[in-house]
């Protein structure tokens, strides 16, 4: 049974004083149903949400670095983020792609420098405007995923999550409909069938404009199983919410 998972992406937001407010009220009304409630916020925080959280949430880190460790000034590495207790560490993100002139180069050496710590990558894709107006939308996906998980082998699939967020989507409230979600969360999977992951134990989750009143339909999907929130994640009601959209019987 692959996990179900809600991840709060704050970006470039939050403050000690949002930690203090947000962090206990989701900690303690978001756990239920076997999801797995993960907050991300600006690294220099972790240590404050993970006080906060007590324990029931888990942590992670937006970004890290290519490299084990040295003089790379600015840059945090995955042992540290392991040292300070993620779990979970975001590679790929769409930002860091268009921003940082991120590449799937790049974010293979991240994903290899995650699993060798021994926390979760999360492998962030997805295909612009453009190039799901011009029907490369798959295609584009498809090749973000073959490339970023390239190393990847045997039992470490198990620390993989791909998170499929399609840049038109993301912070615009155009959500991609359920169905298309879906249709794409599937070839996701086939990708990954062919890459001799297993495919049914890797969680895929959607991310995108992701709110309380469409999180129902886009969870009760068969391929999607979480999401990966941003701007909701930063109210504790609406992203308690989220975490509560699963189908009772899922
Ligand atoms: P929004 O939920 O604000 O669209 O952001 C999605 C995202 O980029 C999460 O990583």
């Amino acid at each position: 049974m692959r996990r179900k998972i809600v991840a709060g992406n704050w970006k470039m937001n939050g403050s000690k004083d949002l930690v203090k407010r947000l962090v206990g009220s989701i900690s303690e009304q978001s756990g239920s149903g076997g999801v797995e409630v993960v907050i991300v916020p600006p690294a220099i925080y972790l240590s404050e949400v993970a006080e906060f959280a007590g324990g029931e949430v888990a942590t992670g880190l937006q970004n890290v670095s290519q490299w084990q460790a040295g003089a790379y000034t600015g840059e945090i590495s995955a042992g540290m983020a392991r040292d300070m207790g993620c779990a979970y560490i975001l590679v790929g993100h769409s930002e860091r792609r268009q921003l940082f002139g991120e590449t799937d180069g790049v974010a293979a050496e991240k994903v290899k420098q995650v699993l060798a710590s021994g926390l979760t990558a999360m492998l962030c894709v997805g295909e612009t405007l453009e190039e799901r107006e011009a029907g490369e939308a798959v295609s584009v996906v498809a090749a973000q995923v073959r490339k970023g998980l390239a190393s990847v082998s045997g039992d470490q699939w198990r620390r993989v999550v791909v998170a499929y967020e399609p840049v038109w989507a993301i912070g615009t409230g155009k959500t991609a409909t359920a169905a298309d979600a879906q249709a794409m969360h599937l070839e996701i999977r086939n990708v990954l069938a062919g890459m001799k992951a297993p495919a049914n134990e890797v969680s895929v989750l959607y991310g995108g404009s992701v709110k309380a009143d469409n999180a129902p339909a886009l969870f009760a999907e068969p391929d999607i199983d979480g999401g990966l929130i941003g701007g909701a994640s930063l109210k504790a009601e609406e992203f308690i919410s989220i975490c509560r959209a699963f189908p009772a019987d899922a």
